[in-house]
């Protein structure tokens, strides 16, 4: 359709039937039988208003969307049709690592892949939008939600964000979605829902107006320059105003200062939720302030449909209200082509030939393998050698299928390839290999909820048993794999932990069997940063696999056995314990930065931890070193007009090809607000041969030197700053520059 053909369909509607345009019905409305009795009833609504719904969350399969949009359109006034949304956030059938693994990759292109091919995925059976990516950025590893995110820096959250949306949307124009293959993205949430204080799911957000636009808001701009469709609100107050109902963080910001122009869905129950807040006496109050906040879409409740009309007919809301929030609405679905073509690229066959289709694990395998970070390879225990004698894979996880992550709704463990099955699949039999789970995932006493309800632990045998066998085999074995780690359910949404460690029975497991063998690489699978003391004091190797998805298993005996070898960097902090977190890189020197010396204790130091984290982000190892010569500068001056360049060289000082992350960290040393003590600004990926050297150039401009001043306004400063660049965040490889007004 064109612009006046949808102006003259919003002109022959009534304000009823536009108010159903507003609605998303969850796919309980179009899957079980009693609709009326049941979901009809809570949310208030009869079958008119059913008829009416504008879009529906969480179907899955194309036959059935085909089915429901078919019969949806006939009972539709105008057979508008329905958008079908759903969270592909890491993969549709073909499951890819979680995002927080994806941002390790440091390859936004990598990322851009996996997301188009999610979107082919979940285009073919039937979806036009994802509610991805999720861009939060995040300091806090006790929130479960670590795991939707990219990570903890801005820079990189940013063109992980880009790269997503125009890997599901087809490019920066918003113009492809029509076209095979693409489907809406969906920026979330906006805003700020990572920094929930004490990390506890939906709790209230506290930051300065300074720290939300420096930190939180770029990335999400990203994904809106990037031609996102959509955008989610998040459940999250700021400033003590819930963001559903925030008109200056929606309408000043979101609309006015970034410029979208896209359809604003609420989170789940988000705008009924706003009555839970405390900012609204009843459903009707809650509609109000969500459509004055320019909220178009009110997920899975009531309040729209059953309060609009009778806003709008006493006054406190106008009907041009509705019409804008209608009309954005129908242009994305003129945009996804669905007034020409209802069902999209819905199609079974399809879905088949390509869901889990060869090349798509290719790429998943790939993915997995340069998302896994090498944090510890003590004496080179990894790669294992041929020579390696006789292994011991042991742990809960060394079987296990569930190798993906929380929201991997289409995600299964038999289309998922194990360790076991990885390792056998490159060729090493049971002579040499032994497989003991040695104890079972979770505690026996632990009850864990997962989004379907109880997550059932089958224990055939007492854990007592399973670790009689499991150190048996360990003291018979060379070397001993450990496979370990928390429940794909410890994290995601409503997964908030105080204590973030792998559960106490596979610590057990670890400790005994360190005592019958110390040659262990312990493969770690977390949604979270960990407090990994006692697991890297136990092993010679660490490897942070996160959760991998479908080709887990094949990457990680890749890596093991050194067909691939590690790259990826951290993309948030490991932290040296839960008592540090929030923490995170560049944080700020305070009035009395520690000088290392303890016997002074009026300075900013703990008194029972270090400052420093486990490992810092940006950190990751490979199969062999690099050396970086001291950073060298065309210039030392800078003005406001010119550029500088930045060079080191990369030296690979090991026998083993690699391939290094070069990162460039900026500070600005005094500023009219305090700044941080370093962010990052650009890193390369380099491979290098042994021996091999490359220079690395980066080049300084004047915006990047900008932040908010003492008057909320966004410039650069004259005056000294420092670049670093190194292999992660905490090199001290140092340089300074000035930044003058003029020359
Ligand atoms: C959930 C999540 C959001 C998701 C939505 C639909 O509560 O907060 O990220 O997209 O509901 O499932």
């Amino acid at each position: 359709m064109n612009q006046q053909q949808l102006k003259n369909l919003l002109e022959d509607m009534s304000l009823e039937e536009k108010i159903g345009q507003l609605l998303q019905l969850s796919n309980s409305f179009y899957e079980d039988e009693a609709v009326l009795t049941g979901p009809a009833m809570q949310l208030g609504i009869g079958e008119k208003q059913i008829n009416e719904a504008g879009s529906v969350l969480s179907v899955f399969g194309a036959e059935q969307i085909k089915s429901i949009q078919e019969t949806a359109m006939k009972k539709q006034p105008h057979h508008i049709p329905l958008l079908f949304m759903a969270d592909i956030i890491n993969g549709y059938k073909t499951i890819f690592p979680i995002p927080l693994a994806q941002g390790c990759s440091f390859q936004p292109e990598l990322v851009k892949k996996c997301a188009s091919v999610s979107a082919t995925e979940a285009a073919v059976s039937g979806l036009h939008v994802t509610f991805s990516p999720m861009v939060d950025l995040v300091r806090d590893a006790r929130w479960g939600r670590v795991m939707e995110s990219t990570g903890e820096d801005t820079y990189l959250n940013g063109l992980m964000s880009e790269a997503m949306v125009e890997g599901y949307q087809g490019d920066r124009s918003g113009e492809k979605l029509d076209q095979f293959g693409h489907i809406s993205a969906c920026i979330k949430h906006f805003a700020a829902y990572g920094a929930p204080e004490a990390g506890r799911e939906y709790n209230n957000v506290e930051l300065s107006e300074r720290t939300l636009r420096e930190d939180y808001l770029p990335a999400y701009k990203k994904g809106i320059d990037a031609g996102s469709a959509m955008v989610m609100t998040s459940f999250n107050t700021l400033d003590h105003i819930p963001a559903t109902g925030n008109k200056w963080l929606m309408q000043d910001i979101l609309r006015g200062e970034m410029g979208f122009e896209g359809v604003l869905i609420s989170d789940w129950a988000a705008i009924e939720e706003l009555v839970s807040h405390g900012i609204a006496e009843d459903r009707k109050e809650a509609a109000r302030l969500a459509m004055e906040a320019g909220v178009d879409m009110d997920m899975v409740t009531g309040c729209y449909i059953n309060h609009l009309q009778e806003l709008v007919e006493n006054g406190q809301l106008k009907e041009q209200q509705i019409d804008e929030a209608v009309m954005r609405i129908l242009e994305l679905k003129n945009q996804l082509g669905l007034f020409e073509n209802p069902y999209k690229d819905a199609d079974d066959n399809k879905a088949a030939e390509l869901c889990l289709c060869e090349e798509h694990r290719r790429l998943a395998r790939k993915a997995a393998a340069d998302t896994m970070v090498l944090l510890k390879n003590e004496n080179d225990i990894l790669p294992i050698q041929e020579t390696a004698g006789k292994i011991a894979v042991i742990g809960p996880y060394g079987e296990e299928g569930r190798l993906y992550g929380a929201w991997s709704l289409q995600g299964t463990d038999a289309d998922t390839v194990t360790i076991k099955e990885g390792i056998e699949e490159a060729g090493y039999d049971n002579d040499q290999i032994v497989f003991y789970a040695g104890s079972s995932l979770l505690d026996e006493d632990e009850k864990l909820y997962g989004f379907k309800g109880l997550v059932k632990q089958y224990r055939e045998r007492s854990n007592e048993d399973l670790l009689q066998e499991a150190v048996h085999a360990a003291k018979g074995a060379d070397t001993v794999v450990m496979a370990l780690g928390e429940h794909a359910y410890h994290s995601g949404e409503g997964g908030s932990r105080a204590d973030i460690t792998i559960p106490e029975c596979q610590m057990h497991l670890l400790r005994e069997i360190a005592k019958v063998n110390q040659n262990i690489i312990t493969i770690v699978f977390a949604g979270r940063p960990l407090d990994l003391r006692e697991i890297a004091d136990c092993s010679k190797a660490v490897l942070y696999a996160w959760f991998p998805g479908s080709e887990g298993g094949s990457a990680i005996a890749d890596l093991l056995f050194g067909m691939q070898s590690p790259s990826a960097k951290l993309s948030m902090t490991m932290p040296y314990s839960v008592g540090q977190v929030p923490v995170y890189y560049g944080g700020y020197t305070s009035g009395r930065p520690f000088n290392g010396n303890r016997t002074n204790r009026f300075q900013a130091v703990y008194q029972d931890i270090p400052n420093e984290p486990l490992y810092p982000f940006g950190y990751g190892l490979t199969y062999t070193s690099f050396s970086y010569s001291k950073p060298e500068l065309d210039q030392q001056v800078m003005s406001m007009e010119d550029e500088l360049h930045v060079s080191v060289t990369v030296t690979n000082t090991g026998k083993r090809t690699g391939t290094e992350t070069v990162q460039l960290y900026l500070r600005d040393l005094k500023g009219s607000t305090v700044r941080p003590t370093r962010r990052l600004k650009g890193f390369e990926r380099i491979t290098l041969e042994p021996g091999e050297e490359k220079q690395v150039t980066f080049k300084i401009t004047e915006d990047m030197l900008r932040f908010y001043d003492i008057h909320m306004d966004y410039v650069s400063e004259p005056g000294e700053f420092a670049l670093f660049i190194g292999g992660d965040s905490a090199t001290q490889n140092e340089i300074r520059f000035e930044l003058q007004s003029q020359k």
